[in-house]
């Protein structure tokens, strides 16, 4: 005797895939559809001993496949077992059965259950057949199909419309979660960007404020020191020699101080480009810049250059003084190129160094946490994008350039 043949019918790959394993291994011959259509061919071709099917699927779902089914001759004996996850009401499988299943099966079933109820509508398929219930739809009498075919659809709408409410209620909701969701990162990212704002505007006044003590009080002190030790040095003549070169190296030290505080006061304010533009702000920076940390810097800036935006012409600028002043703390690098290019649309800064690069990996960190609060290039960053613009950095043993691209609106005429 050939093996008994069962069709399964399911659009979900791997749950097809489990059934054939399961009736497979039970010695029965499977076969499977993926729809309800390609089932009724299948089966209309090669008719199977029992069908399984799933209800919810595309082109043909199980309940017409059903209706089909007990509406052919030549299968309407084959038993048929719904096998089901998303039709789970009570209402649903009254309906099912109604159509004239023999089973309605809600997953995920266990699969000793599962294969033990298959035997027993095995088991009573092989008894006589029982005569035909007279309530089901496929053995209603004849003279009834047109109000037979209105139950039937007036039911079926009626399933469908209730799992279309329950699927609509459940995207409801989720979409409810997430617009909280969004909301709630809509709040938290403003804020994060006004705490930035913040820090950057506390950051400029503390500078300010230092550079302004460092220069009237630290570096008036130095300068009055390295006088007072001048004087000293000319009206001593008949000092010992050593105490003599004491004396000189004080002097040196002084003057050297007071030009290091100097320095440091001029790069942590440097003057704005506020009137005389960024051009001229860019090489009047850079020429003290040079003398006061010996880093020759070559100096780009196309020669008919007209104002920018004014808060584009800060942030660029304040990019140039973050840029030198990395390179005198970090890169070693005795020389930089600082170039402006001017497009329509954007205007493009690069500050470069030849120097030894920033350490591994530290970028990688910094993009990591984006959103990160700071100074220096986490400062520069946010600078540039509180204008739409970015900031692209590219390091390696050769150097590190840092490129400032900002758009440039139109504007209004
Ligand atoms: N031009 C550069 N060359 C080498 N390393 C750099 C350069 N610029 C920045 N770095 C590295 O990146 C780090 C972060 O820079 P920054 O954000 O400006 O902070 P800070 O200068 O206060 O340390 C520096 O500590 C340094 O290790
Ligand atoms: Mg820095």
């Amino acid at each position: 005797m050939s093996a008994f043949h069962i069709l399964i019918v399911d659009d979900n790959e791997p749950n097809l895939y489990q059934l054939q394993v399961l009736l497979g291994g039970s010695g029965y011959q499977v076969v499977a559809a993926v729809n309800g259509a390609e089932a009724l061919t299948k089966a209309r071709q090669n008719p199977p001993d029992l069908v399984i099917s799933d209800i919810l699927m595309p082109v043909m779902d199980g309940f017409t496949l059903c209706r089909e089914w007990k509406k052919d001759e030549r299968l309407r004996q084959i038993p048929f077992v719904f096998y089901t996850a998303t039709y789970t009401d009570e209402r649903d499988r009254e309906f099912a059965l109604s159509l004239g299943a023999e089973r309605f099966l809600v997953k995920p079933e266990e699969p000793e259950v599962f294969i033990l109820t298959i035997r027993e509508v095995i088991q009573q398929l092989q008894r006589p057949p029982a005569p035909l219930a007279a309530n089901t739809p496929a053995r209603l009498p004849m003279e009834e199909p047109l109000r037979e075919e209105f139950g039937y659809l007036s039911q079926y709408n009626e399933v469908l419309i209730r799992k279309l409410e329950a699927k609509m209620q459940q995207l409801e909701e989720a979409n409810r979660e997430l617009e909280r969701d969004i909301t709630e990162r809509k709040r938290a990212e403003a804020a994060l960007r006004q705490m930035s704002r913040r820090l950057l505007r506390l950051q400029d006044e503390e500078r300010r404020r230092i550079a302004r003590e460092l220069h009237d009080t630290t570096a008036q002190s130095l300068a009055a020191l390295a006088i007072n030790l001048n004087v000293v040095k000319d009206s001593a003549p008949d000092l010992s020699a050593r105490a003599r070169a004491c004396l000189s190296e004080s002097l040196e030290l002084a003057e050297e101080c007071s030009r290091e505080v100097r320095s440091v006061s001029y790069l942590l304010h440097p003057p704005l480009p506020d009137e005389a533009g960024l051009g001229s702000a860019l090489r009047w920076f850079i020429d003290g810049y040079t003398q006061r940390t010996g880093i020759h810097v070559d100096l780009e800036i196309p020669p008919g250059l007209t104002r920018l935006p004014g808060d584009v012409e800060l942030a660029l600028y304040r990019v140039v003084q973050e840029g030198l002043t990395n390179i005198r703390l970090h890169s070693g690098s005795k020389k930089a190129r600082v170039c402006l290019e001017c497009r329509p649309d954007q205007a493009v800064l690069t500050v470069a160094d030849e120097g030894r690069g920033m350490p591994p990996g530290l970028l990688e960190r910094m993009g990591r946490h984006g959103g990160e609060l700071g100074v220096g290039i986490p400062g520069m960053r946010e600078r540039i994008r509180q204008l739409g613009g970015q900031l692209e950095i590219v390091t390696g043993s050769k150097g590190t350039t840092l490129t400032a691209i900002m758009p440039l609106r139109e504007e209004p005429v």
